[in-house]
């Protein structure tokens, strides 16, 4: 990954970008931008992106994997990101399945596209984006985001990116050659947030609340309800509870 690099100075979000030259580009292309304009993250909701203060960066995949597989392309990210960080020091946390905290503040998030047919993906859009020079965020990100520079960690980005396609490259290629993801969901069991924490598992039937107990093999959040029964959530979002 990350052999073919476009770089963008300013554009309206890196993952819509690489979403336009999908079909084109080759296996692992590098979309970068100094600025995003609109970027996006989940739910519809907004990214803020300044110029310069974060890596705001999409790679193009096109894994010969079933759909299904995708999700946890997303897991093998945040690990990624963790690690990477690791290296220099920063012992950040994964909140299953695609938010890295730094001091209980979100300092990344992940958003995954997919363009699929039945079996066969088209393509895959990863889009990652590391606040590391923020000192300053809007008032409704004050209290939950944060930045490497805030916590003290002063980084270059081009550090970061290296480190962070390094260790996506080693667990990406794993798991698209033979299937298996278990460092990835190693780490993100061991730098989990959520493990043994009370939380609400959020779906479009409302907040239930629930403890989480583990990551599965598969890359499942394994949760147990109030009444007992113990499950496994595929995808979605979960917050922790009396924080
Ligand atoms: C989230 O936490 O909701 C996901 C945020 C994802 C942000 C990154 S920045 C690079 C890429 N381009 C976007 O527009 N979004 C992702």
């Amino acid at each position: 990954v990350g052999r073919h690099i476009v770089f963008l100075e300013s554009i309206d979000s890196t993952n819509d970008h690489a979403k336009k030259i999908a079909s084109k580009a080759l296996d692992g292309t590098l979309v970068l931008a100094d600025e995003q304009t609109k970027g996006k993250g989940r739910m519809d909701r907004a990214w803020s992106s300044q110029k310069g203060e974060g890596v705001w960066m999409s790679l193009v995949l096109k894994p010969n994997i079933a759909p299904h597989r995708a999700s946890v392309i997303t897991l093998i990210a945040g690990a990624s990101v963790a690690r990477a960080l690791e290296r220099f020091g920063a012992d950040a946390k994964i909140k299953w399945p695609n938010d890295i905290l730094l001091e209980g503040k979100k300092l990344c998030g992940i958003l995954t596209e997919m363009s699929a047919q039945m079996e066969r993906i088209d393509y895959i859009v990863l889009g990652i984006g590391i606040n590391v020079s923020t000192m300053e965020f809007p008032d409704e990100l004050r209290d939950i985001a944060t930045s490497l520079k805030r916590e003290g960690h002063l980084l270059e980005r081009r550090d970061i990116i290296i480190a962070v396609l390094e260790e996506f490259e080693r667990m990406y290629s794993a798991y698209v050659k033979t299937g298996d993801a278990s460092e990835a969901i190693g780490i993100c069991r061991e730098k989990s947030s959520l493990i043994g924490r009370d939380i609400y598992v959020i779906s479009w039937s409302g907040k239930v609340p629930a403890k989480a107990l583990d990551i599965s093999g598969e890359g499942d959040l394994v949760v147990e309800y109030e009444d007992g029964s113990v499950e496994r959530v595929i995808s979605g979002e979960v917050s922790v509870r009396n924080r």
